[in-house]
């Protein structure tokens, strides 16, 4: 039997009217769903994007509502910025948000006692935000990937969505099958 290769593309801070619809449109496409990890001041005027990514099968997270440390600041500030993001999350898709990227992947387990949800980091990340260079970008996934990793992309630069998109091209030839992380985390 054929070794299962499952992989796990994960965008956070978006959505971004310039960047995420070209995003979607790829996705949709090649027929990949992905993960989405919001930043709640970002969805203000971008509430059609939210619907198109639940509509198109793909997994919407939560990133907090202005992209905070959430280890360096209080409790009440941290679970106020979780939850207003849920909030605005479900007032547009209508369904409870589960997993949660922390920014810099900075939080407490005590933080997480305060609120119900599953924390999600990341296996590779290709630093895509720090450069324009798409090669760079797709090299540093391709070249160490393997079944279960969770890839960290930000859907916020032109570069990123080029990178994804080759990312795409790439894993595919080689077999690998893209989920969203709930999925890998049944597996
Ligand atoms: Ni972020």
């Amino acid at each position: 039997m054929k070794e299962k290769k499952l992989v796990a593309l994960t965008f956070d801070d978006g959505p971004s009217s310039e960047c995420t619809p070209r995003l979607l449109d790829i996705l949709k496409k090649e027929n990949v769903k992905a993960t989405f990890f919001l930043v709640g001041k970002n969805i203000k005027e971008n509430e059609d994007i939210v619907i198109r990514m639940k509509n198109e099968g793909h997994l919407i997270g939560n990133h907090t509502y202005s992209h905070i440390k959430l280890d360096e600041c209080n409790i009440s500030s941290a679970v106020g910025e979780i939850n207003k993001t849920n909030e605005i999350i479900k007032s547009i898709t209508g369904e409870d948000v589960k997993y949660i990227r922390p920014p810099y992947g900075a939080y407490s387990d005590k933080l997480l006692s305060h609120v119900n949800m599953t924390p999600v980091l990341w296996s590779i990340d290709p630093d895509d935000w720090a450069t324009t260079d798409t090669a760079y970008v797709v090299k540093s996934v391709v070249y160490k990937v393997k079944n279960g990793d969770i890839i960290l992309l930000h859907d916020i630069y032109d570069s990123s969505v080029e990178a994804a998109l080759e990312i795409i091209d790439r894993l595919s030839s080689k077999g690998f099958v893209f989920v969203t992380v709930d999925q890998l985390m049944l597996d």
